[in-house]
């Protein structure tokens, strides 16, 4: 059980670390780091409880919060995403007070019924609505599909204190509580990791909502996120790196992602390899099997790339499945503005190169040639021809 933690006068962190936590979203989301589930008790005339925890620790949860404050004392509820992370509780705590108000928007009232199907004293708010709890007001702000219909940020007056749930989150267990506290090679590679894998859908959204909350003019002296860090010394710096990740965000990297049956691909990838870098010195390359390595974190590879080659044999007349599965996820990211090619080796049909680069161009590369296919093994000439193919790549982008 974790212990609570005092923010300010008028709130308290009383949440959930998760250093144990692998994977998210199902096994859709690596947690090699674990993550927490933050919910906040605000205390002023009124008391609030901001959002709960996942489902497993919904018990745990409550048993905490009753030793932190008498549970009829709670006056609302506020919901600002009612994905299971964060509603989890709700089942366990309405059971102790079910009268008790839960503000949300009108989609997590949709949502919040179709979870737990409960007839629940649900308040719905918009952009703009207040609610008075004494010295301070709370001022909601829907976030539209960042990264849920449901999404609302909530400002708290006097305290200053934006209560923004996923945003500017990190899948990062954390028992210190702050960023400054933080390893922040760790810290800003998992906000990172989180913002390609779920936001980067939703950036022309991201860039909006900010650019919104800014013309607001708001003091923030806290963001209080729902997984991992709260950003207390200078909270804006994640603000811009928001901005400048949801702008089609990319570095001076190549990364060339393949999968391999006995070694030829692999073959071809390396000399893809040499050959750009004997183009260009100082790109960063990356050589990433994608049977092997992280899929989140091939993603996140893919999100700092200017350009991509994805390679792979052929088997079956189609390519291969771990290419296909990481495919699939990069359809979605909706990336902009990178550059790609393919490349493989093969028996005898020989598909491969022409899928990858057809599904390449599905997800939105700008594929800027036909590929390379090297037919069985590659010997010396056919690795100098895949070292050309990469030095032409690299002056091609
Ligand atoms: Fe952390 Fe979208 O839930």
């Amino acid at each position: 059980m974790n212990t609570a933690k005092k923010l300010t006068d008028k709130v308290t962190w009383v949440g959930k670390v998760d250093w144990e936590l692998q994977t998210f979203h199902g096994h859709e989301y690596s947690t090699r780091r674990g993550s927490s589930y933050n919910s906040y008790l605000i205390r002023d005339e009124k008391n609030v409880l901001i959002d709960t925890v996942w489902l497993p620790y919904d018990r745990e949860f409550v048993e905490h919060l009753r030793s932190e404050i008498d549970l009829h004392e709670i006056d609302y509820i506020i919901i600002q995403h009612a994905e299971i992370d964060h509603s989890g509780a709700l089942l366990e705590l309405m059971r102790e007070i079910p009268d008790t108000p839960i503000y949300c928007t009108k989609n997590g009232e949709r949502i919040l019924k179709g979870h737990f199907h409960e007839d629940w004293n649900i308040v719905t708010v918009k952009t703009g609505d207040t609610l008075d709890i004494g010295q301070s007001k709370l001022v909601f702000v829907e976030a539209p599909m960042l990264h849920w219909p449901d999404t609302m940020f909530t400002y708290m007056t006097g305290e200053n204190i934006l209560f923004s749930n996923d945003a500017f989150g990190q899948h990062y267990a954390t028992e210190s509580l702050y960023n400054d506290a933080a390893d922040q090679c760790e810290l800003f590679a998992e906000a990172m990791k989180y913002y390609a894998n779920i936001l980067t859908p939703f950036s022309a959204l991201v860039k909006k909502k900010i650019n919104e909350v800014l013309a607001m003019d708001l003091q923030v002296d806290l963001i209080c996120t729902s997984h991992g860090v709260i950003w207390r010394d200078n909270p804006a710096q994640i603000i811009h790196k928001y901005l400048e990740w949801a702008d089609d965000y990319q570095e001076n990297q190549i990364t060339i992602v393949y999968d391999t049956m006995w070694n030829s691909t692999r073959l071809m990838a390396e000399a893809i390899a040499t050959g750009i870098q004997a183009a260009d010195p100082e790109v960063t390359i990356k050589v990433l099997n994608a049977a092997k390595y992280d899929k989140n974190d091939i993603v996140t590879e893919i999100f700092k790339s200017k350009a991509i080659l994805a390679g792979s044999s052929t088997v079956n007349n189609r390519y291969l499945s771990a290419m296909g599965g990481l495919l699939e996820m990069v359809k979605g990211m909706k990336f902009k503005k990178k550059k790609a090619a393919a490349f493989g080796s093969y028996g005898w049909s020989g598909e491969a190169v022409k899928l990858l680069t057809e599904d390449l161009t599905t997800a939105g590369f700008e594929v800027v040639n036909d590929g390379c296919r090297v037919q069985w093994v590659p010997d010396e000439a056919a690795l100098q021809a895949c070292q050309e193919f990469g030095r032409s790549f690299a002056r091609s982008i």
